[in-house]
């Protein structure tokens, strides 16, 4: 029996022989029906820890476990054919031991069928990094803003504002790049910062708030459709869905309070009896 489907997933080495090439196409997505609409049109399909935040109303991604990850990371999995699907690494799954960073990845890998993990840091995890990719765990990499981190950093500012910032940020891409990751999303970094990291690395670097120069773009879904309350600066809204939601809930509610809304009577109407 053939295992052959008639669309082939890409897969992590497919995005990082991208660098350089047309520009990667990259969302994040945490749920089967919206995965249907973004997969004709994505590359990669992140299933982030900004979850956390979007869909339970979190302030930080810090509280975010493994199993909320895998849980929709398999709905993503589910709902798309055809994007990379990669799976956020989240805040204490990964960071103790490359050892505790190869069973998390290992669990999201068997429980979602997701071709890819990512993990925030630079040079702190090109350790880890090497240690993923060489047991056959494909890595993308998070450097500039690590939002994981934030109870140290402070806030979600962005990074490399002064020049005299650069240098350990790119330090921290070339590392998580030499580590073997096959793309690094950069966050929240000044422009010309995040194009010198696209010009120095040899992976396709992803960029969010950071540069038109990166290989590829990254956005939150909700964010990018007017869903969520609060946006970062740089976000471009390419739709209005938080006012058009509410224009369809309050026409619903109308509908409801005013005995307009077709009951079973309509839908099913009893038959005449014979005579
Ligand atoms: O969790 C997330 O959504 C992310 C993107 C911002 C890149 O990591």
């Amino acid at each position: 029996m053939s295992l052959q489907k008639d669309i082939r997933r890409l897969t992590a080495p497919d995005i990082r022989a991208r660098k350089g090439g047309d520009p990667l196409v990259c969302l994040t997505s945490y749920h089967a029906h919206t995965a249907r609409i973004l997969d004709a049109y994505c590359d990669v399909l992140l299933v982030g820890d900004s979850l956390g935040m979007v869909m339970h109303g979190l302030e930080t991604t810090v509280p975010v476990t493994l199993d909320m990850m895998i849980l929709q990371g398999l709905a993503v999995m589910r709902g798309s054919k055809r994007a990379l699907v990669v799976v956020d690494m989240p805040f204490g799954s990964y960071e103790a031991s490359k050892e505790q960073a190869f069973l998390s990845a290992a669990r999201v890998m068997k429980e979602t069928g997701c071709g890819a993990i990512k993990v925030e840091g630079g040079r702190r995890m090109a350790g880890t990094i090497a240690f993923l990719v060489e047991r056959g765990v494909p890595v993308m990499g998070h450097v500039g803003l690590t939002p994981q981190a934030i109870n140290t950093i402070g806030s979600f500012r962005a990074q490399g504002r002064d020049e005299s910032d650069w240098a350990p940020i790119e330090d921290d891409a070339r590392a998580v790049a030499d580590a073997g990751a096959f793309a690094v999303v950069l966050e929240a970094i000044a422009e010309p910062l995040g194009r010198r990291i696209t010009e120095q690395v040899a992976i396709p670097t992803i960029g969010i708030g950071a540069s038109v120069a990166c290989d590829g773009q990254i956005l939150v879904l909700e964010d990018m459709l007017g869903l969520s309350p609060q946006v970062p600066k740089f976000v471009k809204r390419f739709g209005e869905l938080g006012p058009s939601i509410e224009r369809a809930v309050k026409g619903y509610a109308d509908e409801v309070r005013a005995r307009r809304f077709p009951g079973p009577e309509q839908v099913y109407p009893m038959r005449k009896p014979k005579v």
